[in-house]
């Protein structure tokens, strides 16, 4: 029987006239004080500040003064903000700074965007806010508009049509088109209209939507507590908004080589010896791998800090034999605390007082693995560093990564996470949960992430996460969470990623073969050869399903997945090299081809088939049964990565993919950087380095170029200058070709001695190389100098020493 709450007025539904909601009203000034330009409106200001050429912050306030400090995403600056020059007409105010002319109609207060050709950019209507404390802005929405970002949603590439809400989430089946919130927050939204595309973000850690859907020719952005504070990071390229947003919030930091390898998971494998048994079928076998992943059955009853006695009975022992196997351990730290007065963890925190609190003073606990759990207070820098310094249990036994998981964080309740009204202390400036909610997992991750490097003598650590907000990057990878063996979830990952990567989340990857529910043989195969060419490559699947790993599905299937996993590490300087450029300028590994080819209408949507760098296109196939897939080849000439088929682009083809093949293709003048086979990332130096060159051609015009970074693959001392940048250029001359290679830079020494250079794809073939004898296969096998066609692949091959110097060779026609 229901009570009288039956009729409780919440559940009847929005009132028609509920609430009044506020607005600026007219501009009555602008006011101009230490690079912060205030216009002050009737009931509310906007304070604009120009931080860069092509980036500006608008905040809205009440009050005489703006606070304009700034959440963690932000990194702090050292440039001085722009002056802008003021113009003032009867209609509006314009501010003129970099590339940006702003102009504020006295009116309203709106706010439009042009660049220096006065072309609109963008413009924000209207901000009108509740007494509640919720803000909504409304933005014009052309009908050529197009939006990208978001972080990790699910659906395609393009986010017309939809709306998503920001607010960390565990929702066990989140791979669905209408589900608005996941795991990680990041309301950075990239609008893309004509030729021209920028971005806003909005820096509030509590809930923030986004509608692209519901308003015909207007997007809005809202909160429903906190600041409105926007960035806009202006293109018009995308590749712009990339760089202007990670510059913002920082890239991701070079992460270690072997955080590069293909990772193995499973929830969970169950003890020290399952997981021996299983670092040794993987070298038995001679399938790469770098990571096992020890997942929460490892712990004491769940307490995370500790090693179940029964189950690893000697941690020592067991990562003294996965040493000498090459192998890594990533055990999973979940951020709740068992509640149990004898666990020193526990007592520690209690005492020490680094538990999230409500006002009144009691410690929140929830439910959640280990039973009622308390939680750090990441916000207090003293709770962090106190949990970073924790991981020591870790470091000790040579542990350099951890796995974060349910740091949304979740709880299992009705809300499924912390209580709103937990007042967080933030450092002496406390804030309830709700205002803070999305920073709790990047504060755990950061504190991780800290607490490692303090541990690791130099050594760069790994953290993966599943929950984070802007910034993240800059602390761990990320994995996207629970998916399902499903095939319709390996096509989604590809959008999901490809977002991920134009939202700073250059490091990121799903469960390869599905998390829950049961792989098939055809569905492992088609997700690792996919999964093996995105930057984060995890095989992971939950507790009760088939098992997934390499060798389950027998013979044949267990060599197309050595294949696929061994062209990954053969191509580990390339990505390597992707990695770092990821670092320095925030461009994803893993690309939309509309990053590179903004301006082709074929590819605002596309998101079947993706880029790895700029220049290797793979298109997967992601449905059962199927042997053959349209491919759209952009502008260009490209050649199949396996057949060598030249294949013009600017249209679609159709591929014909058996079950060990998945479509690649890679651009004519593009270069690969290639290494030799391993068995995990540092298994031994490379002896010789290979540069795959696509298509040379001796005319006047054709040049292929490659900028190669290498170090150490492990420490910071890149940091302080051991590292190389080695500058190849192959260019058509006069009928024939002309090869060189310059050290720009050479702070660190690779340990080998040669280079060879394939030219593939070619017909030309030299007469003679100036400077170069002519050998056989077999001379170069020994490590002469030289140069040769290789017979199987038709290819040519040159062979010299690798000198600080560097090397011209004219190839003649
Ligand atoms: C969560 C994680 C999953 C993990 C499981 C057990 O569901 O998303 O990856 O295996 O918890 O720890």
């Amino acid at each position: 029987m229901d009570t009288s709450e039956a009729i409780h007025p919440d559940r009847v539904g929005p009132m028609i006239i509920q609430e009044a909601w506020g607005t600026i009203g007219k501009a009555l000034a602008l006011d101009h004080m230490n690079g912060v330009y205030v216009c002050r409106g009737e009931r509310a200001s906007l304070a604009f500040v120009f931080l860069g050429e092509d980036l500006f912050r608008m905040k809205l306030f009440m009050g005489r003064e703006p606070d304009l400090s700034t959440t963690i995403a932000v990194l702090p600056r050292e440039s001085r903000p722009l002056e802008a020059e003021i113009e003032e007409t009867e209609r509006v105010w314009k501010l003129s700074a970099g590339h940006l002319v702003l102009e504020i109609e006295k009116q309203s207060c709106a706010v439009s965007v042009f660049d220096l050709e006065e072309r609109l950019i963008a413009r924000q209507n209207n901000i009108s806010w509740n007494p509640r404390g919720a803000i909504h802005s409304v933005y014009d929405m052309p009908g050529d508009s197009h939006f990208y970002g978001l972080g990790e949603k699910a659906s395609f590439l393009d986010k017309r049509g939809e709306r998503y809400t920001m607010w960390n989430t565990d929702v066990y089946a989140p791979h669905m088109p209408e589900i608005e919130a996941l795991y990680e927050s990041i309301p950075l939204l990239v609008h893309l209209h004509g030729q021209c595309s920028y971005g806003i973000f909005l820096d509030n850690p509590g809930r923030t939507d986004f509608d692209m859907r519901s308003h015909g020719i207007a997007y809005t952005i809202g909160c429903s507590t906190g600041d409105y504070d926007i960035y806009f990071v202006y293109g018009p390229e995308l590749k712009s908004v990339v760089r202007g947003y990670t510059e913002l919030t920082g890239r991701i930091a070079l992460p270690p080589k072997w955080a590069l390898g293909y990772h193995q998971s499973r929830y969970s494998y169950m003890d020290q010896n399952e997981v021996l048994h299983l670092a040794r079928t993987f070298r038995e076998k001679e399938i790469p791998c770098d990571v096992i992943y020890l997942d929460i059955h490892y712990m004491d009853e769940y307490r995370v800090f500790t090693f179940d006695p029964v189950r690893f009975p000697d941690p020592e022992a067991m990562m003294a034999e996965l040493k000498q196997l090459g192998i890594r351990i990533v055990p999973i730290v979940d951020p709740g605390v068992k509640k149990d007065p004898k666990y020193s963890v526990y007592r520690e925190g209690v005492e020490q007082g680094h538990f999230s609190r409500k006002l009144e003073g009691d410690i929140f606990f929830g439910d959640v693995w280990p039973g009622t759990s308390a939680f750090a207070d990441f916000t207090n820098d003293t709770a962090s560093e106190w949990w970073g310094n924790l991981h020591k249990y870790y470091t000790d036994l040579g542990i350099p990564g951890i796995w974060n998981d349910m740091n949304e964080p979740a709880v299992f309740n009705a809300s499924k996470t912390m209580d709103l009204d937990v007042m967080h202390g933030n450092n002496g400036n406390p804030k309830t949960h709700e205002e803070l909610h999305n920073l709790y997992g990047l504060l755990m991750s950061k504190a991780t992430y800290e607490g490692l490097k303090r541990n690791m003598d130099g050594q760069r650590p790994f953290v993966l996460t599943r929950a984070g907000y802007s910034g993240i990057q800059r602390y761990a990878a990320v994995w996207t969470g629970d998916n399902r063996s499903f095939w319709e979830h390996m096509a989604l990952a590809m959008p999901m990623v490809l977002n991920m990567g134009l939202s700073g989340l250059a490091f990121a990857g799903p469960d390869i073969g599905g998390f829950a529910h049961h792989a098939s043989a055809e569905l492992l195969v088609r997700w690792t050869q996919m999964g093996v060419l995105f930057p984060y490559c995890r095989n992971h699947s939950s507790i009760g399903t088939l098992r997934q790993e390499p060798w389950s599905f027998g013979p044949e299937i267990e060599g197309i997945l050595r294949e696929y996993i061994g062209l990954r590490y053969r191509w580990m300087p390339h990505l390597y090299n992707l990695f770092h450029e990821a670092s320095e300028t925030g461009l994803p590994p893993m690309r939309p081809l509309l990053l590179e080819y903004q301006n082709d209408p074929h590819v605002t949507n596309l998101c079947d088939q993706f880029l790895v760098g700029s220049d290797v296109l793979a298109a997967p196939i992601y449905r059962p049964d199927t042997e053959h897939r349209a491919v759209y080849l952009p502008e260009g000439d490209w050649f199949d990565y396996w057949t060598g088929e030249k294949l013009a682009g600017g249209r679609h083809i159709l591929a014909h993919a058996p079950l060990s093949v998945m479509p690649l293709y890679v651009k004519a003048g593009a270069v690969i950087a290639e290494g030799e086979p391993k068995l995990y990332a540092d298994d031994r130096t490379d002896e010789t380095l290979t540069l795959r060159v696509y298509g040379a051609s001796a005319e006047e015009g054709f040049k292929a170029s490659y900028s190669l970074y290498e170090d150490d693959g492990s420490s910071f001392d890149y940091a302080s200058g051991v590292s190389s940048l080695i500058e190849f250029e192959l260019r058509g001359e006069a009928g024939g070709l002309e090869l060189s290679y310059r050290y720009e830079r050479r702070g660190y020494a690779a340990n080998r001695n040669l280079l060879r250079f394939a030219l593939v794809c070619t017909a030309f073939k030299p007469s003679s190389v100036e400077g170069l004898g002519e050998i056989t296969a077999e001379d170069a096998e020994h490590g002469r100098e030289g140069w040769y066609v290789d017979a199987q692949t038709g290819g040519l091959m040159l062979q010299v020493q690798d000198t600080s110097q560097g090397a011209v060779f004219k190839l003649c026609g």
